[in-house]
């Protein structure tokens, strides 16, 4: 394997889980230094473009990158792409977990609260066109947070597939059942086509 790609995050959980899911397709290195880009677009592709881009430029070598989100029904899809920062930059998990299940009550809706978590990569080697993948996981909102595991929104997000919080998951199971474990497989398979040596 003679590529190291670089992955387009300043988030050690996404990091953990590109090695992890891409072992033996192709290796994985984060940019070792941070780099702020500011997710101002208003869908997955945009932001995820963005990131690719801004990393190749900065790094100039061939880049991944994710955006992802939770996506809740009785919400219209919120907070969707605006996940990252959902009822303010600088609240703790367990605030925006508490913010999240306070707009879900507003609603006066009855659950289970059903959603999704979304993943859409972009890979950029800067000599052709950006190519995306994206991948999606069905489940619930529960209320308390179950699980030890994972980042972000996982312990308050049941995998309709195994019944489990991401953050209850082991992580074979979070890469079988996830949103990132999905886009990555079609990533790896399209890797492979146009790398069969590697
Ligand atoms: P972004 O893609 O950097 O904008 O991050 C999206 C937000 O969704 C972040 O707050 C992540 O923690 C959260 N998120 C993305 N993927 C996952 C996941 O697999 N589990 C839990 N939270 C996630």
């Amino acid at each position: 394997m003679s590529h190291v790609l670089l992955i387009a995050t300043t988030n050690k959980g996404k990091l953990d889980e590109f090695k992890l899911y891409l072992k033996g397709v192709v290796e994985c290195s984060g940019s070792g230094e941070p780099l702020d880009v500011e997710e101002d677009g208003t869908t997955y592709w945009e932001n995820a473009l963005k990131k690719a881009l801004r990393f190749y430029e900065t790094f100039q070598r061939p880049v991944l990158a994710d955006d992802s989100g939770l996506e809740v029904d009785v919400l219209g899809g919120a907070p969707g792409v605006y996940s990252a920062r959902y009822g303010g930059a600088d609240l703790t998990w367990e605030d925006r977990w508490a913010y999240l299940y306070s707009k879900i009550e507003a609603t006066g809706a009855i659950g289970p609260h059903t959603g999704a978590f979304v993943c859409v990569l972009c890979y950029y080697d800067g000599l052709n066109p950006p190519v995306f993948f994206q991948g999606k996981a069905s489940g619930q909102v529960v209320q308390p947070p179950r699980g030890n595991g994972g980042f972000g929104y996982d312990p308050i997000f049941e995998s309709r597939l195994l019944r489990k919080t991401f953050a209850e998951l082991s992580a074979k199971e979070k890469q079988t059942a996830s949103h990132r474990g999905e886009a990555l497989r079609q990533f790896s398979v399209w890797w492979k086509t146009k790398h069969p040596t590697a």
